[in-house]
């Protein structure tokens, strides 16, 4: 298979972008960034691994300094800053008290317009995140190592309970709140948590939706697995107000705000932790059904994200900074808590979504609270595109600087983001990086390098990456060719393992191209999933996933765990997920589903299949489409070929199909897909 063939789509358009010509940052930004010296290269280039990362050692604050700064006797199990304690909260929090003590750490935006913004001062999160810690550790006996799993939307509570767990070493397992019941049951039981902290409602989309309910299903589910619930805490969105239909279970549901009462004015200690100690898990998809949870450290993780969020980001502590992130998926946790905190900035949290009531909302929000640091995804910078030019020009706020990241950005929407949302004024920073991989790996740092619409740029400061075709072999610079990125060398933010499930975690990103049994970090390049192209200068451009992974909207989706809902459908025999491109979330997926002999099918059972990958998964993985088809394309081996089925979902050429068992089935569902006879909907 070549690298590319499941993205094909994807990777024949990007193929085809020619070079986009360079623009030059603003020298008003240069002049006030953090990092301007290219001297920073040669600092971490290969001859000065890996003391290099002693710079972002350098910007926390140690219990006890560490004696190495990279183990590498086990690979790929490395461990950075060895010897080295620390707490993360005392390094997002209490440090800061010092000099920034009565300094906006986060603003709250509610969605709801008339809803006043409040902010919270590093003071009042110290406050607030020690009364937190004091209440998990003596109402429900949370100890460091304990894993408790957050089902909470974009509010305050949110980062207030991920650092009160960071302060007592306890392993926080945030999972996305718009994930369905089943998806958190799944991610307790994985983790082993006992407690799980969820809200009663949040707003979203001019609605106060009941999160609670779901709170319910997941504890029944997981218990089912063997995993007990032991405690359930409900946030109230309003103190003392309870907004959910769902009833509290007596012994098993209290209220945080009540449970805190007790706790007022307490300080709890931060627990001291080793760098190499977990921090906090994030799942994610990958190939196989069953997502994974990246394991993160301590000392690595946040020195990575503190040093990237000072020299990519280019945060100062004067800075109002708005990541449109959810806090539920990586780019959250690093760049919306843990690395603005750990460098003092003032992080926005906004509660809902970016168009209500208006496409104009954002542009306000920006306007009222001076945000001049902006970060979103290509999928937001379509939807707002897509509302109109007009609308940022009627708001009178400036950036002067803006990250886009998740997926690839086409060069016309990279230049309106540029010319209509940064006004010309803002530098643009294109991150290319993942859940397993901590932080940012490839992107120009803005303070030096000239940006290339729709490029991500080169490896940052101690990244090494390369482009390997199928056989491992360096695809050169300017080869014009695809291949595999691999980052070469190992970085203080990568995640330690899989939680549980180390085997799996060498088998997906080192297997590949390593080298077993060498004890060398040079023979373990890092496999990233992701087809790349590298030009000349040296600067990357992401294709696209190379595995079973769809990208809605800069969520990753495994095909498996769609397919698995689809079969849990009792009439379903068979099904299929597959990518197909989409003008603003850049691909939805779309199911084919062959069903068992004798059942009908129909707009019925079409929106049975939809109804189980929403309530399985989640809203953000309902598809496009729902085909029921006779049969589907299938190699002699019975592999089913998804590459066939994107084809004739786009209405491409389904290119060579004399391999497979059943080539008549080609035109056939091709047919069916154009009349929209096939159960479709
Ligand atoms: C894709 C999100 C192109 C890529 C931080 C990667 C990107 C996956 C970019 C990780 C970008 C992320 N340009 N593609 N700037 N950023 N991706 O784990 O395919 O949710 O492998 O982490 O998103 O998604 P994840």
């Amino acid at each position: 298979m070549s690298p590319i063939d499941v993205e094909e789509d994807t990777a024949v358009i990007s193929a085809h972008w020619r070079e986009e010509s360079y623009i030059r940052p603003a020298a008003q930004f240069i002049a006030q960034a953090n990092l301007t010296d290219p001297g920073v290269f040669e600092r971490f280039s290969e001859k000065n691994f890996p003391e290099c990362f002693r710079e972002y050692g350098a910007m926390l604050d140690w219990d006890q300094p560490w004696h190495t700064m990279l183990d590498s006797s086990n690979p790929p199990f490395f461990k950075w800053f060895v010897g080295g304690k620390l707490n993360a909260c005392h390094n997002c929090v209490d440090r800061n008290l010092q000099k920034h003590r009565n300094k906006t750490a986060f603003y709250f935006v509610p969605e709801p317009e008339g809803e006043p913004v409040v902010s919270l001062t590093y003071q009042q999160l110290h406050r607030r995140v020690n009364e937190m810690a004091a209440m998990l550790r003596e109402f429900c006996g949370l100890k460091r190592g304990d894993r408790v799993t957050l089902h909470l939307p974009m509010t305050l509570e949110l980062p207030v309970t991920m650092l009160a767990c960071a302060r007592l070493g306890v392993i926080h397992s945030q999972v996305f709140s718009g994930f369905s019941a089943s998806a958190c049951a799944h991610r307790i039981a994985d983790s082993g948590s006992r407690v799980l902290i969820t809200m009663d409602a949040y707003y979203r989309g001019g609605k106060l939706l009941d999160h609670k309910r779901k709170a319910d299903t997941t504890a029944l589910e997981s218990d089912k697995t063997g995993v007990k619930v032991e405690k359930v805490l409900v946030w109230r969105r309003r103190p003392g107000e309870y907004h959910s239909e769902a009833p509290m279970v007596a012994g098993r549901d209290f209220f945080v705000d009540e449970a805190l009462a007790g706790c007022k004015r307490r300080e709890v200690a931060p627990e001291i932790m080793d760098a190499n100690d977990t921090l906090f898990l994030m799942y994610t998809s990958g190939t196989t059904g069953k997502p994974k949870a990246a394991q993160h450290s301590t000392g690595g993780y946040l020195a990575y994200v503190a040093g990237t969020s000072k020299y990519i980001e280019d945060l100062h502590p004067e800075d109002v900074y708005w990541c449109m992130a959810d806090i539920g998926w990586i780019t959250g946790h690093s760049y919306i808590v843990y690395g603005p905190l750990a460098v003092a900035a003032t992080s926005v949290i906004y509660e809902g979504v970016p168009n209500f009531p208006d496409a104009g909302r954002p542009w306000r929000i920006a306007e009222a609270l001076g945000v001049n640091i902006f970060h979103t995804s290509p999928t937001a910078i379509r939807a707002l595109r897509r509302a109109g030019s007009d609308i940022p020009l009627q708001y009178n706020y400036h950036f002067k600087h803006m990250t886009t990241v998740g997926e690839p950005i086409e060069p016309s929407t990279w230049r309106w983001y540029w010319e209509v949302i940064g006004k010309r004024e803002a530098v643009i920073v294109d991150t290319w990086w993942q859940t397993e991989t901590g932080g940012h790996l490839c992107s120009t740092v803005p303070g030096i390098h000239l940006m290339k619409p729709g490029a991500n740029g080169p490896g940052l400061p101690g990244i090494y990456p390369t482009i390997y075709d199928e056989n491992g072999h360096e695809l050169p610079p300017g080869s014009h060719t695809a291949g595999n990125i691999c980052i070469r060398n190992p970085w203080p933010g990568r995640m330690l393992t899989i939680w549980g499930d180390d085997e799996r975690f060498v088998k997906t990103y080192y297997a590949r191209y390593s080298k077993p049994g060498s004890k060398d970090w040079r023979d373990w390049p890092y496999f990233a999933g992701d087809g790349a192209l590298r030009a000349e200068d040296g600067y990357i451009r992401i294709l696209g996933r190379i595995d079973d992974v769809i990208n809605v909207a800069g969520h990753r989706l495994g095909t498996k765990e769609l397919e698995a809902a689809c079969l849990t459908v009792p009439e379903v025999a068979e099904a299929a997920v597959v990518p197909v491109p989409d003008d603003i979330k850049g691909a939805l997926p779309e199911v084919y589903a062959s069903l068992h002999p004798g059942v009908a099918a129909g707009e019925a059972l079409a929106e049975k299949i939809c109804s189980a990958i929403v309530e399985q998964i989640g809203a953000i993985a309902r598809p496009r489409g729902i085909w029921l088809v006779p049969d589907l394309p299938k190699t002699r081996s019975g592999k089913i070929m998804r590459r066939v089925l994107t084809a004739i979902s786009c209405g491409h050429d389904a290119g060579d199909v004399t391999t497979l068992a059943n080539p008549e089935i080609v035109e056939e569902l091709r047919a069916l897909v154009r009349n929209k006879t096939a159960g479709g909907r």
